[in-house]
């Protein structure tokens, strides 16, 4: 399957969905000329500030990328035979019984997912029994996965019982309601295969030390370069290059994530990234997704940001070189825009 371009892709969608573009030049391009608002005022042509330059730089096409295209061929071939018109969830849970609950029933309790074939729960909490698996009142399988440790990696695994090439990879207290979650499917379909694709967009800037910095994109960012992973369609076979990949930097991203229980979903969007030169893509249903944001939640923690920025760094330095790639647009569910 081809990868469609932003045009074919606002074509295509023309009938059914709004594409929304934002900007169209990439990051850490040429400085823009900032001009005065409105006809009256004098235009400034002095030049901004020149942007930092990061001292891990953007991937080119001089990467090494030896193995990755037979890998990654191996793969396709591996999957080829898993449909591609349903999908699969694999959501994990770590003593949160509670959001589990209305995560489950909410997604299970409807039928506006007609796509949806099967869900895994991920079970990481190693002290307890998961319950029976059982079917949900629409004919939907539910097998609880009880992991043999308790790592972030285990989500990510590509489960050699999975029957779908496409993955919602999930956290137990976050979720797009039913029809939602059928449309964001169908975006993956038609114009995500090669990306994440889901709710919550991450971006990476690079400070006045050259640093890159982790953000929740919300200082105006034109684009972004990160969905993270608890709400993002996968296709397995990236699922199986981050968890099978025996390179030098995949290798050390999944010993970072089993240590400190962390960063496994900015680990997942470098490798997609890498191995596709493409960004990942930002889609809204009708509603915003749920989300229970607890008080326990990893993300809760004080110096939360500032591990994940050091996690920027240090894979970009395992990579020897950022790859990661911006993305200016996003697919928002409708003709109307959303009413917030
Ligand atoms: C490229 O990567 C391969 C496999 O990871 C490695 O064996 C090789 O030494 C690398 N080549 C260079 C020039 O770094
Ligand atoms: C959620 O909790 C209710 C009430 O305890 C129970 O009847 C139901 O089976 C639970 N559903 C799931 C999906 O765990």
């Amino acid at each position: 399957m081809g990868r469609p371009t932003l045009l074919a892709l606002g074509l295509a969608a023309a009938a059914t969905f709004v594409i929304l573009v934002v900007g169209f030049s990439p990051a850490w391009e040429l400085p823009r000329i900032t001009k005065g608002a409105g006809n009256s005022k004098a235009v400034d042509l002095s030049p901004p500030p020149p942007p930092s330059v990061a001292k891990v730089p953007l991937c080119d096409a001089t990467m090494n990328r030896t193995g990755v295209a037979e890998f990654m061929r191996a793969a396709e071939a591996k999957y080829a035979n898993l449909r591609d018109d349903k999908f699969t969830i694999a959501i994990q849970t770590y003593r949160r019984p509670k959001e589990l609950n209305t995560t489950l029933t909410t997604i299970l309790s409807s039928p506006d997912v007609p796509s949806l074939h099967e869900v895994v729960v991920v079970w990481n909490n190693l002290e307890e029994t998961p319950p029976p698996d059982f079917t949900s009142e629409y004919g939907v399988p539910v097998r609880f996965r009880r992991s043999p440790r308790n790592s972030l990696n285990e989500k990510l695994k590509p489960d050699p019982d999975f029957q779908t090439q496409a993955i919602l990879l999930s956290d137990d207290d976050v979720f797009y309601y039913p029809s939602d979650l059928e449309f964001v499917f169908q975006t993956w379909r038609k114009f995500g295969r090669d990306r994440l694709v889901g709710g919550l967009p991450r971006c990476a800037d690079v400070n006045d030390k050259g640093e890159w910095q982790y953000g929740m994109c919300n200082k105006k960012e034109d684009e972004y370069s990160m969905i993270i992973t608890n709400l993002a369609f996968a296709h397995i076979k990236f699922l199986d290059y981050y968890t099978l990949a025996e390179d030098e930097a995949t290798k050390a991203i999944r010993a970072h994530v089993d240590e400190h229980f962390n960063c496994e979903d900015i680990g997942m969007n470098y490798v997609t990234s890498m191995l596709t030169r493409t960004g990942p893509l930002l889609a809204r249903g009708r509603r915003e997704y749920h989300n229970f944001a607890p008080r326990t939640s990893i993300s809760g923690k004080p110096g939360h940001m500032v591990a994940r920025s050091r996690c920027l760094n240090m894979f970009a330095d395992l990579f020897g070189c950022m790859p990661l790639v911006s993305e200016t647009a996003r697919i928002e569910r409708g003709v109307v825009p959303r009413r917030v």
